[in-house]
């Protein structure tokens, strides 16, 4: 096991438009809600690069204004080698994101990917796709990504008062 705190996450999908924008917004407006937005770096990534410089999804930017979230300032980019020696914790949206991870990844690196869902709440299952969808596809992804991020900050918060009391223990 990685002993040392998660203090930065990387969310990837497939074009880095609708859902790991989507995420990375989401999960610093949990960070923020907490009051530990500081203590992390948090981005999103594409695995595919057609879309680099473009401004989210118009549908990602709407359902997440209408929870408070802005997101338009991000701009989609692929995912780059320097990506999986810079994140402790590598999120893949969808399983066929993180098989394109592993499949990208230096060895030492390949344990730090992970599935979102399946990494925040012990249940194996995609955020699915919602480009050629509509708009319910889109408040569905919301409410997904909103819990799932709810539950990585829960686990990341035990995970790291875990190490420090093991530490403390350690040093008395
Ligand atoms: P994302 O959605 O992976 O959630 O950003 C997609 C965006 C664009 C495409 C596919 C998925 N595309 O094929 O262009």
């Amino acid at each position: 096991m990685n002993e040392k705190p998660v203090k930065s996450i990387l969310f990837v999908c497939l074009g880095n438009i609708c859902r790991s924008p989507l995420a990375e917004g989401v999960f610093r407006a949990v960070l923020a809600e907490r009051g530990v937005e500081a203590e992390f770096v948090v981005d999103s990534a594409g695995t595919g690069g057609w879309h680099a410089g473009s401004a989210p999804d118009p549908r990602s930017i709407a359902i997440a204004a209408q929870y408070g979230v802005d997101i338009t300032a991000q701009q989609a980019r692929k995912v780059v080698p320097a990506d999986f020696e810079r994140f402790d914790l590598i999120l893949g949206m969808d399983r066929s994101n993180v098989d394109d991870l592993k499949a990208s990844a230096p060895a030492k690196a390949a344990g730090r990917v992970e599935l979102f869902l399946g990494h925040a709440t012990g249940r194996t299952r995609d955020v699915p796709d919602p480009y050629y969808g509509g708009d319910d596809g889109f408040a569905a992804v919301y409410r997904m990504i909103r819990e799932a991020s709810e539950a990585l900050a829960d686990r990341l918060a035990s995970r790291e008062s875990a190490l420090r009391s093991g530490q403390a223990s350690s040093t008395t």
